[in-house]
């Protein structure tokens, strides 16, 4: 198997070869780091991942809104963003290249407590390691802040920003949600949609993008309902994969399983509501196919958190490319930018409790599709001395079924067709494919993961059954003609197993 650093090369080579993402784009001008296009498969499996978050949140009764990517910039002076939403850079004091201070530095060491420097810290420890201009080995000056927003202008002169995310584009419809909920909280609602951050120097193509879609659940809640959150109930004997900021100060990188009622009662969580919503971010991240192996829901150090964080736990996925990658934060954003807003926009953001005003807090989910798109890419890379196929969990495979006709002969071809147009109908994305040897089409569709290939051959004409064959263990078995749609449809759901089938 390939080393750390190529696993990256054999992923993407894969993706670039087979159309899930191509760039950076545009590619042919050269290319702008950050950026990057879906191709045919990786935008299937894209909006296959998004299918998988919009229903768990709407089962969650979150309600999807869909807000502008632009705003003008009293929203981000009001937001924090414009003052608070920075990367810590450095320059090289000769050639000018800029590198992200606190990257710069995990690279040049393993010592997890180096997180959340202050910026002079970061001079110092750069200085302290010896880094310097991997471009033309010159000294690296001051470490300075950097604004991520990418600004524009509105008609001539109105300064705007692309929204950097899209939770605040979603508390300035606060007044409506009011009416729209009946005055009631706690409210829910999710977006999905569009979010820019101006990346100095991005690397690690698909996980540090300037251009990405963002998925950002919001609970708008009283004190009291924090508290007192019955969904709790239904989750307090779940175990999770935490590793909260007490035990990583003590020096322990080490993983427990901890149930919900235990973890509170540690003190990991202080509010039932906010434990529910890391859990189903958590929830979320196994409906894409994340697993405890490769999945883990680590707290912010206190110096980590964003502006507007009181509490913040991260979901990770480990990958063979890159280590842990953080995937997902769950922020508790108290009233911070409700009363933001409020100030800034004189309009009440408030609810009347025992007839005084009281302002809100909000819960956060927020995550990008891109990063857990290629999480599982790279996940779901398997190889052996015979070929290499993505494992991914039949229900999410951008191709669920593949039809091949044994040869391209009109008997085989007809009713091949035939049973292509009924999986087609029937819901399910199909391939047909009638090119090259049929096991070289096996390879083809095992490398970019579909579950299941079905193929027509001479004995189908005798006894109306096909076989079809399994991607993983590449077994195969015969069914009859007219049970094959409905047989499809519970392999790729996964309510029954290829396995059963094959005794
Ligand atoms: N809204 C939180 C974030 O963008 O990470």
């Amino acid at each position: 198997m390939a080393s750390e650093r190529d696993f990256n090369e054999v992923i993407s080579g894969l993706a670039k070869k087979r159309g899930f993402y191509w760039g950076p784009s545009p590619e042919i001008y050269g290319g702008s780091s950050g950026f990057y296009d879906l191709g045919p498969l990786g935008k299937l499996l894209k909006n296959r991942l998004e299918s998988v978050i919009r229903s768990s949140f709407v089962r969650s009764n979150f309600w999807e809104v869909e807000c502008p990517t632009v705003s003008p910039e009293i929203v981000w002076k009001a937001s924090g963003h414009l003052d608070g939403f920075m990367d810590p850079l450095t320059q090289c004091t000769k050639c000018d290249q800029v590198y992200r201070a606190d990257n710069l530095i995990e690279e040049h060491s393993n010592d997890a407590s180096l997180k959340g420097l202050s910026l002079d810290e970061m001079t110092k420890k750069i200085e302290e390691l010896g880094i310097r201009c991997s471009a033309c080995k010159s000294e690296l000056g001051p470490v300075q802040q950097h604004n991520l927003m990418l600004k524009t202008k509105l008609g001539l002169d109105q300064d705007a920003y692309m929204r950097p995310e899209t939770a605040t584009t979603t508390y300035l419809l606060f007044k409506r949600f009011l009416t729209f909920f009946r005055d009631k909280l706690p409210a829910s609602v999710f977006q999905i949609g569009k979010a820019y951050r101006n990346e100095i120097s991005p690397r690690q193509g698909m996980l540090r993008l300037r251009e990405f879609t963002q998925v950002e659940g919001q609970i708008f809640i009283l004190e009291e309902d924090e508290m007192n959150w019955p969904q709790f109930e239904d989750i307090k004997d779940v175990e999770l994969p935490l590793l909260a900021y007490q035990v990583q100060e003590k020096g322990n990188e080490k993983v427990s399983m901890v149930k919900m009622s235990e973890a509170v009662k540690k003190g990991y969580f202080q509010k039932p509501a906010y434990a529910w919503c890391v859990w189903l971010a958590y929830e979320i991240f196994r409906g894409m196919g994340f697993t405890n192996e490769n999945m883990r829901l680590r707290q912010h150090l206190l110096n980590e958190r964003a502006h507007y964080a009181a509490d913040a736990w991260d979901v990770e996925i480990q990958t063979r490319s890159f280590g842990w990658v953080e995937c997902c934060g769950i922020h508790d954003r108290g009233n911070y930018d409700l009363t933001r807003h409020q100030e800034f926009s004189k309009e009440r953001m408030s609810v009347k409790v025992n007839k005084q005003p009281v302002v809100p807090n909000v819960l956060e989910i927020a995550f990008g599709v891109e990063r857990p798109l290629f999480c599982l890419l790279d996940n779901s890379y398997a190889e052996d001395e015979e070929r290499n196929w993505l494992k991914f969990p039949p229900p999410l495979a951008p191709v669920q079924v593949a039809i091949f006709p044994l040869m391209g002969k009109p008997e085989l071809l007809t009713p091949a067709q035939e049973i292509f147009n009924a999986v087609l109908d029937s819901g399910l994305v199909t391939q047909f494919d009638r090119g090259g040897s049929i096991g070289r089409r096996y390879r083809r569709q095992d490398e970019v993961g579909t579950p299941f290939c079905v193929t027509v051959d001479y004995d189908s004409l005798e006894d109306s059954t096909v076989t079809v064959r399994d991607r993983d263990s590449m077994e195969q078995v015969r069914i009859k003609r007219e049970e094959l749609v409905e047989t499809l449809h519970k392999l790729v759901k996964g309510t029954i197993l290829f396995a059963s089938l094959a005794k």
